[in-house]
């Protein structure tokens, strides 16, 4: 019986008898079964189904099971789709190059409906979880973005930061978590402005230094707000520092030069163009050689980090083109 909600399973196997029993097996289980019978025949099925596992047997003549595991951890989109390899006992070589092709789990043939039952089962367990925190990290970018909405000045600002922020992370060769929390941090760099009521946030004068104040509380707001949520660990820095400046004269904490965690410093930098470039109540939005004009200026006077702010404009070019 297939019903809705079941978890899909994608069967890749060339031996039509083993191919069927195995689809009746998981059918008893209650998941829905896919199938396909080369290694090429499943990646068209996965051009339009994203699974939540994929069985695949190794040798099928064309491409193997374990090139097409390769090429579903190699894609964004699959990653986290586990994949089972369903290998002969002995062949340990198979077992290998699955393990070094990201395989999450082998089973031995003829499968064992009690291991395929329990072994499965703990296997979709994660990845339903790993679901549940993709959807929790879609809920927390979505608040960015209605932090944003709330103020007309910033229309597109979150997503244009993490656009800035992750090319010059790549250009500054960060590593792959900082760069994820680069991206999430164009969007929940100012959570904490949630705190702050519309008068003041979108107050067209100038701000009196309680009025300061106020403001300046936001990026400590914003990393109390993301406390304990696993994902969003190594974006909190980045929430609490992105104020800070590179001779020590940001906020919250005055933090210095390289004490500063890059991330934050990288936000900073993108954050401070960003801002340059866009209207807000108390000052027009300035074109783009203005905006390089004062950037570097800071830069000079000690604000921000030489090396983030040149390669930064080496990569404006690209970002934000002269028009
Ligand atoms: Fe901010």
């Amino acid at each position: 019986m297939m019903r809705e909600g079941a978890p899909v399973v994608l069967v890749v196997e060339d031996e039509p008898v083993v191919r069927e029993v195995l689809a009746e097996q998981l059918g008893e289980l209650g998941y829905r079964v896919l199938t396909a019978a080369s290694a090429e025949a499943a990646l068209e099925v996965l051009d339009g189904t994203t699974p939540d596992l994929v069985l695949t047997d190794v040798h099928m003549g064309g491409l193997s099971g374990v090139q097409l595991c390769r090429r579903l951890k190699a894609d964004p989109r699959l990653q986290l789709t586990p994949v089972v390899i369903l290998t002969g006992v002995a062949d340990l070589d198979s077992r290998l190059a699955g393990l070094a092709a990201g395989a999450d789990d082998f089973f031995a043939k003829p499968v064992e409906f009690v291991e395929l039952q329990t072994r499965l089962g703990a296997l979709l367990r994660v990845k339903f979880l790993l679901d549940q925190l993709e959807r929790a990290e879609g809920v927390i970018t979505t608040l960015g973005l209605t932090i944003e909405a709330r103020d007309p000045y910033t229309a597109g600002h979150c997503e244009r930061l993490a656009r800035y922020a992750v090319a010059l992370g790549e250009a500054l060769g960060v590593d792959p978590p900082t760069l994820k929390a680069l991206k999430l941090g164009g969007y929940l760099h100012d959570l904490g402005k949630i705190a702050i009521p519309d008068g003041l946030l979108l107050k067209p004068g100038r701000l009196d230094p309680e009025e300061r104040k106020r403001i300046q509380v936001h990026p400590v707001v914003g990393a109390e707000l993301v406390v304990g949520l696993k994902t969003l660990e190594a974006v909190r820095p980045l929430i609490r520092h992105h104020h800070e400046r590179w001779d020590g004269s940001g906020y919250p904490e005055g933090l210095e030069g390289k004490a500063i965690p890059l991330g934050a410093r990288i936000m900073a930098v993108v954050d401070v163009y960003d801002a340059l470039r866009t209207a807000r109540p108390y000052k027009p939005a300035l074109p783009r050689e203005e905006a390089i004009g004062i950037l570097l200026r800071e830069t000079e006077a000690g604000l921000w980090e030489a090396r983030i702010t040149t390669t930064f404009l080496e990569l404006l070019e690209e970002l934000d083109p002269p028009s």
